[in-house]
């Protein structure tokens, strides 16, 4: 009888937990369904609208966009659901909150989100490709994603920078930036469309600034990016992958890697080929995706579970000339650890910033990209 009751508790027990976890996994279904409506809302001028003109009727705002009312109001309908909109019932309008605009609706902002939609598109988008990199093994260059990545990543990445980059980040290195005030030359490695090498020449202008990477198109782009800031003549921009560097005569006060060292095939050859071009006493800086390095240390959060997810299908595996390596995802203690493989590089000081912590391998700072507390920057003075 009492194993009965047992049983029985223990199936109660069971069903409780497959319908707590099946409401756990509708929400993230509800969240990939409702990011194209985000996307929509960015992309078709909703939320900029709604955060220019205030409370506002479906019709007044499909008027405003040029948009059809019936898919506005249905739009609306979701924005409230999820939270995004406010409805008031008696007036028939519908409201963007201010902290809501500064999220959604103004690209300048530090916390600016629609363009990660798109990052999470091209994954979508490359699904199959994906499929097959986990059947071989041989992972998925950069190159070989959906353009919409490149973009979204220029667009995600380049607030955080502007907030950041040479306000905090760059002052936190131990002499870099009165280097650069008076010159000085500044190697910005897996450039992408050169955001990050674009405001330190616009921070620095007498400063070289050289963003180098391997993907043509990218590097096309980042070009044009500096003619219409109008630093085209103050940074250079070249097609190469981090090795280059190695066997470079021109040598460098500080070299970066702007979220992109965890996209390299071999990482700790890119560190290693970074080592041989810095000038005496010069400096490393990586920003990189503010993940740990072990399933245990990163519990369950929302931003590392994003991260992961986008670790996952970006990085894999590689097969870079002709080595298959393991990419990765850095957390702090594998991008010291990359270091000392790469080339015994003693760490001199640490660094301050908004918030400093210590780890095994010595100080870093640790920043958000925005708000979001995204990203890491690990600066190792040489
Ligand atoms: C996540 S994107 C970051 C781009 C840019 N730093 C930004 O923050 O917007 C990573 C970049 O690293 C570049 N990359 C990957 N492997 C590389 C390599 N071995 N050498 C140079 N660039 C590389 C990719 O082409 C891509 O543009």
């Amino acid at each position: 009888m009492q194993g009965a009751t047992t049983e029985m508790t223990n199936a109660a027990e069971m069903q409780q937990r497959v319908e707590q976890f099946a409401g756990q996994v509708v929400t993230d279904l509800a969240a990939a369904m409702a990011g194209v409506m985000t996307n929509l809302g960015h992309k078709l001028g909703l939320y900029r609208a709604m955060a220019e003109s205030g409370p506002v009727t479906a019709e007044q705002l499909a008027r405003r966009t040029s948009t059809n009312e019936r898919s506005v109001r249905e739009w609306l309908h979701g924005q409230v659901a999820g939270d995004y909109v406010r409805f008031d019932a008696h007036s028939g309008q519908y409201t963007l909150p201010p902290e809501h605009a500064f999220v959604l609706a103004n690209p300048e902002s530090p916390a600016f989100l629609p363009p990660a939609f798109d990052v999470a598109a091209s994954l979508w988008h490359d699904e199959d490709e994906i499929f097959e990199a986990f059947r071989s093994g041989k992972g998925m260059g950069w190159h070989e994603h959906n353009c919409r990545l490149f973009s979204a990543t220029e667009a995600f990445f380049r607030n955080g920078y502007r907030a950041h980059l040479t306000q905090s980040w760059i002052p936190a290195l131990d002499g870099v930036q009165e280097r650069l005030a008076e010159g000085g030359r500044v190697a910005d490695v897996g450039c992408g469309h050169g955001a990050s090498a674009i405001l330190m020449a616009q921070a620095f202008p007498k400063a070289t600034i050289v963003g180098i990477d391997y993907h043509e198109s990218s590097i096309a782009v980042a070009k044009e990016r500096a003619k219409e800031a109008g630093v085209g003549d103050r940074v250079r921009f070249e097609v190469g992958t981090a090795r280059v560097l190695a066997s470079r005569d021109e040598k460098f006060d500080l070299i970066c890697f702007m979220d992109s060292l965890h996209d390299m095939g071999d990482p700790l050859e890119a560190v290693w080929a970074a080592r041989q071009a810095l000038a005496q006493d010069r400096a490393l800086m990586l920003v990189e995706p503010f993940a740990k390095d072990t399933p245990e240390e990163n519990g369950r959060s929302y931003s590392e579970d994003v991260l992961l997810g986008f670790s996952r299908a970006l990085h894999a595996e590689r097969v870079v000339a002709g080595r298959t390596v393991r990419a990765w995802r850095a957390g702090r203690s594998k991008a010291v650890a990359g270091n000392r493989e790469g080339g015994g590089i003693p760490k001199r000081s640490g660094c301050d910033g908004d918030t400093v912590q210590s780890d095994s391998g010595g100080k870093g700072v640790e920043q958000g990209s925005g708000s979001l507390d995204v990203s890491r920057v690990g600066a190792i003075p040489l």
